[in-house]
């Protein structure tokens, strides 16, 4: 990344804190949980045993990646593997291998508004997986989609996975979608997983872990604000608060003030005050069915050429590709 894309995220990451807490009531965006703290500890969260999303997911793809790669509907021409909010590729890396087993033309795309993720996953793919092309890129999901269709004028499957779809609540989620299909070309496909609808406990234990590594993770955006912008947050002041809705299938995470208090951000000029039990909304895991997804996807102009799901049914990839 240069300085100037550097200052941008800077810049975006000041504009949006300086939003979400003079609002009511105050939010901050879940985009900003990740760094090099943030990232370690989502790498941790991925290990919970009450986070079933990962193993979910890397289920579906040991158990159908053969079918999967056929959906993709691959010529030997080459093509393009595009990764919106790629992390360290841990379950990319099974799609990856097969592609690579089978000896098809791929350039690997992995981008995510993480510098650190970026940089990690592409030194890694060098030595787990020397030969595959692989062009990381550092943004933000909006921005890189005008990007994207200047990447080349090969077949692109663009993959969105780790129900990432999932921290944009539905309006936003189509619009996203509505702009992503703009910038595809009619045979490109997008692979994407929804995290299912299910017992209304697993869903909220899997954000309300009992050793604590959500709730850090959560309070990380609070410590880059300390660390970026000059802000005072006391952590040991705030608590993390999850809650599931099981008719509108949202969960949502918060952070609460345990007492009335002031926090400076210098960087900011802010001063932001807080009601004791007031609360900052930083995540949404939206939960989906069939019908759902089936509506998001005929909003946004697609339709669905396949699924996939594990075992369990707890979570499910789609194909869709853009509607005649
Ligand atoms: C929940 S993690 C999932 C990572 C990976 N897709 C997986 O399934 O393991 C979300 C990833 O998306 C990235 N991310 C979050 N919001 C983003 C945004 N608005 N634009 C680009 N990347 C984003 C984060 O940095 C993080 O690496």
């Amino acid at each position: 990344m240069n300085s100037k894309d550097q200052n941008v995220l800077v810049c975006t990451f000041g504009k949006e804190v300086h939003e979400g807490l003079t609002s009511f009531p105050k939010y901050l965006s879940s985009k900003f949980f990740y760094d090099e703290v943030g990232d370690k500890l989502f790498q941790q969260i991925m290990d919970l045993p009450e986070y079933y999303l990962t193993n979910a997911e890397y289920d579906i793809f040991q158990l159908h990646k053969t079918n999967i790669i056929q959906s993709f509907d691959f010529n030997k021409n080459g093509f393009d593997l595009v990764e919106l909010g790629a992390g360290d590729g841990k379950k990319t890396k099974v799609i990856l291998n097969e592609l690579l087993d089978q000896k098809y033309p791929v350039i690997y795309h992995p981008i995510d508004i993480s510098e650190n993720a970026i940089n990690g996953l592409v030194k890694n793919l060098a030595l787990e997986l020397p030969d595959l092309n692989v062009k990381g890129q550092i943004g933000e999901y909006f921005e890189v989609l005008d990007r994207l269709q200047h990447i080349s004028d090969r077949k692109k499957v663009i993959m969105v996975l780790g129900s990432n779809i999932g921290n944009l609540l539905h309006p936003r989620a189509i619009q996203f979608l509505k702009k992503l299909n703009g910038v595809m070309h009619p045979d490109d496909l997008v692979f994407i997983g929804f995290d299912q609808k299910k017992h209304p406990q697993k869903v909220l234990d899997a954000y309300n872990d009992q050793s604590g590594v959500t709730a850090a993770f959560n309070k990380n955006v609070l410590t880059r604000i300390n660390k970026e912008l000059g802000g005072n947050f006391n952590l040991d002041a705030f608590i993390h608060w999850e809650v599931y809705d099981p008719e509108s299938g949202t969960a949502k995470s918060y952070l609460v003030s345990t007492k009335k208090q002031t926090v400076d951000i210098d960087c900011l000029s802010l001063q932001v005050h807080f009601e004791a039990w007031e609360s900052v909304h930083t995540e949404i895991s939206q939960k989906y069915d069939d019908d759902t997804v089936k509506w998001l996807a005929e909003e946004s102009g697609f339709e669905i050429t396949g699924s996939f799901t594990d075992d369990n049914k707890y979570y499910k990839n789609y194909v869709f590709k853009k509607s005649e």
